[in-house]
């Protein structure tokens, strides 16, 4: 069956959320521990306020983790430096490739479905000027719970008007990966850390180690 059309994760996959290391150097001599403390507490709190059944958006989930992080690290940040890190969030780098593994798939509907805000989401994509290389940009937002929800998936293929088994979904996150391959879409893993699979029970169809090799067909 033919690829009609793709959807991408947008942190991590797209854009580099370890961009924000360069800011925290401001901050602590360990920079790289704060952001995959900052990361991984902030992914915990969208599972955790989904089952709560108590959303808030990307953004203040992602401003709880960073005071929860630099509490549990010992370092001391005035708010005025916490705004410094949450802005670096904003203008976050783009993987090197995007621009030319978008450019790759024009002809068919391309995506974000993302966590982030909406907000959020913008500043990221006018950041890296990928405007002109999607069609549309999907936050969850609109059914108010995180991934891996059945409800956010779904945005995918009411948005495009495509089933999802006729959409490639492409996620760094190995997690991800297995939500959107729950839900029904095909699905590639781009594996740039070279990492093991999560044990979910649910496999990517393709891996890639860099988005220039999604599959087309
Ligand atoms: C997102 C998270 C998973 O962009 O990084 O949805």
């Amino acid at each position: 069956m033919a690829i009609r059309g793709y959807v991408f994760d947008a942190y991590g996959t797209l854009f580099d959320v370890h961009s924000v290391v360069e800011a925290g150097r401001a901050l602590t001599a360990d920079p790289v521990a704060l952001s995959m403390l900052w990361r991984q507490k902030q992914l915990e709190y969208t599972w955790l306020r989904s089952l709560m059944g108590r959303y808030e958006d990307f953004w203040a989930v992602t401003e709880a983790a960073l005071r929860h992080s630099v509490k549990r690290l010992g370092v001391v940040a005035t708010d005025a430096a916490l705004a410094r890190l949450m802005d670096a969030y904003q203008t976050l780098a783009c993987f090197p490739e995007v621009r030319e593994a978008l450019q790759r798939l024009a002809g068919r509907p391309r995506a974000i479905l993302s966590n982030g805000s909406p907000r959020m989401l913008a500043a990221a994509v006018a950041s890296s000027r990928l405007d002109d290389l999607l069609e549309h940009v999907i936050s969850v937002d609109r059914v108010k719970v995180y991934k891996p929800a059945p409800a956010v998936y779904a945005l995918g293929p009411a948005t495009l008007g495509v089933r999802a088994d006729e959409l490639l979904f492409v996620s760094s996150n190995a997690w991800d990966v297995a939500g959107a391959k729950a839900f029904g879409y095909r699905v590639a893993w781009c594996n740039r850390a070279g990492g093991p699979e999560e044990e979910l029970g649910v496999r990517a169809d393709y891996v890639v180690s860099n988005l220039t090799e999604i599959p087309i067909h």
